[in-house]
């Protein structure tokens, strides 16, 4: 028999449903909120407000695009965390009723575990590589930056994690102290596309093992504009192409460098990238290079699974489906990184 899942997505600021049939996507809502960009970055307060407002359309619309009737559900899977408690509430609360009113199973889903397995989505008639275990994957978000060894759909261990900012931090930041719109890494990645990658150094970090760190790549590319503002005001619009691509150029360096290092440690060359980040085409650009020069076996997602979707939470919620993983209502939200 077939398993017909229900899943939300409310972690930050996008809200998200989709139906999944088994591993295979029958639809995929997003509502992206608009109403952040005018504040350079998401407000969760507004952020709740607004997955107030969008949950009952999302959710509706993905049922009716899937083609089947809310009968035809097994089960509601849905983003338990991590992200901001206020999003995560308006889709828990909603999921929870959904399942209590239909009678059938709740599903809560590691938001992070999510991005990972969205590499396991399926579509009709599309024909797709999913990675073997045990694979690495290398999770990049805008909360995120991680080296995930992943030994199963249920068994994931971080190898190495960021130890203060997440890479999609460091571009949204340094896109905000160039007057750039909030979310900064795709402005940043559609402007590096015109600049010279070699124009500018920043300073790279030099910390032990596979971890990763970005806030001494903030600090830097924060006193270069200092420096030259004070001697040339027009600096940043005279060189935001240069500016963004020696930034990307850094950022994209900083995360292969470790994810080599942490092939070379665990002899897997099976590597995965999940994540908003993924989305670069820079860090694309170098997973082909490393896949022809280092002979990786790479797994690039398609780029609707990029970003916040509630497909990714499907997926999973059909893994913890067939394992019996079920969860109780009683079970509240979680806002802290965890895996
Ligand atoms: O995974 P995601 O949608 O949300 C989190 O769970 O954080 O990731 C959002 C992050 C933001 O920091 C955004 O700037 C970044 O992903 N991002 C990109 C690109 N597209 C999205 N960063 C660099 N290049 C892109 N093309």
């Amino acid at each position: 028999m077939s398993i017909n899942i229900l899943a939300i997505e409310s972690s930050c600021d996008d809200t998200s449903a989709a139906v999944l049939q088994d591993n295979i996507l029958l639809s995929n809502v997003i509502a992206s909120q608009k109403v952040h960009e005018s504040y350079g970055g998401v407000v969760p307060e507004l952020a709740s407000r607004a997955h107030q407002q969008n949950i009952v359309p999302v959710v509706s619309e993905a049922i009716k695009r899937s083609g089947l009737k809310k009968e035809d559900l097994h089960a509601v899977a849905y983003t338990r965390g991590p992200g901001l408690m206020g999003s995560l509430m308006v889709g828990t609360s909603f999921a929870k009723g959904f399942s209590l009113s239909l009678g059938i199973p709740l599903i809560d889903v590691n938001h992070l575990q999510a991005h990972i397995l969205a590499h396991f989505i399926e579509e009709k008639d599309v024909d797709h590589k999913c990675p073997p275990f045990p694979f690495l994957c290398l999770l990049v978000s805008g909360g995120n930056s991680q080296i995930v060894l992943v030994e199963n759909y249920n068994k994931m261990n971080i190898i190495g994690q960021t130890i203060d900012d997440a890479a999609g931090e460091a571009f949204d930041k340094c896109a905000k102290v160039m007057g750039l719109p909030y979310p900064g890494g795709p402005v940043v990645d559609k402007l590096a596309k015109e600049g010279n990658p070699e124009a500018f150094k920043f300073c790279k970090p030099h910390i032990p093992g596979l971890d990763y760190s970005f806030s001494g790549l903030k600090t830097s590319f924060l006193y270069t504009l200092r420096d030259e503002i004070a001697k040339n005001e027009n600096f940043v619009a005279e060189n935001v192409n240069d500016l963004c691509a020696s930034l990307q150029t850094t950022v994209v360096e900083i995360l292969m460098d470790k994810l080599r290092k942490a092939v070379k440690q665990t002899g897997i060359n099976h590597v995965a990238v999940a994540g908003g980040v993924s989305a670069n085409s820079a860090l694309r650009a170098a997973f082909e290079d490393h896949a022809r020069r280092y002979k990786w076996n790479i797994y690039i997602p398609k780029f609707g699974y990029t970003t916040d979707n509630a497909a990714m939470v499907g997926i999973t919620g059909y893994f913890k489906y067939k394992d019996g993983d079920f969860s109780d209502v009683s079970l509240p939200p979680f806002a802290k990184v965890t895996i």
